[in-house]
């Protein structure tokens, strides 16, 4: 950190925020293989939370490189990286009351901890949900093409091909996204929502 710098704190509570606002903020981070279904379900689900008139934006991987994140590749120190980046960004959103739905495929397990523990050191909520399918089923999707791209040698250390998933241990919500529809996962996260009391 840059020496000759001091926090300077706002003069309104966090508290004072929510009640102000009527609105508690919190994260909802997706992780997950490529076309394991991330983005799709954060479009729905943010569709959804916005027809409940709750202030809700979503960060989506593949849009944050072509901007803040436009200097960073896919080895792991630029993944890390990305994901230091969007752990930080979402703690912002979050703590500005919104509800922040994070589409990242973010593989590694100490960098979802990092932005874990971000939220958890400002007590924002931070939802951590596995979409979780089979390779052979993402591959099978494979929507962009990058999985026929990978095993053709075409892209180097793509997830679940040429480089790790660490699947979450023990993430808030589990969505195996080969079981179950998309209105359905948006349902799935809506009823762990309500049940935190946090819409
Ligand atoms: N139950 C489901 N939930 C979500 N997506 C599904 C489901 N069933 C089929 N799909 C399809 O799977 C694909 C998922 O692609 P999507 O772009 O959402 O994946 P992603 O996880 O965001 O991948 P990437 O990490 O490459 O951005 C889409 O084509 C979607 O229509
Ligand atoms: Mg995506």
């Amino acid at each position: 950190m840059a020496s000759n710098v001091t926090f300077h704190p706002g003069s309104v509570t966090a508290e004072e925020r929510r009640e102000l606002l009527n609105q508690k903020g919190a994260t909802i981070w997706l992780t997950g293989l490529s076309a394991s279904g991330k983005s799709t379900i954060a479009c729905a689900l943010e569709q959804h939370l916005l027809h409940l008139h709750k202030f809700t934006y979503r960060l989506d991987g593949d849009n944050i490189r072509f901007g803040l994140n436009k200097d960073l590749g896919f080895d792991e120190k630029a993944r890390n990286e990305n994901i230091r980046r969007i752990g930080e960004v979402s703690k912002l959103f979050s703590d500005a009351s919104a509800i922040t739905v994070t589409a990242f495929i973010s593989p590694y397990r100490q960098d979802r901890t990092v932005a874990r523990e971000l939220h958890d050191k400002s007590g924002i909520p931070f939802i951590e949900v596995y979409v979780d399918a089979p390779l052979e089923v993402v591959e099978q999707r494979d929507p962009k093409g990058l999985y026929k791209k990978a095993r053709a040698g075409e892209i180097k250390e793509f997830t679940g091909i040429s480089a790790p998933y660490e699947a979450p241990e023990t993430p808030e919500i589990h969505i195996k996204t080969d079981e179950i529809s998309v209105a359905e996962a948006v349902q799935q996260i809506t009823d762990y929502l309500t049940s935190k009391g946090f819409i």
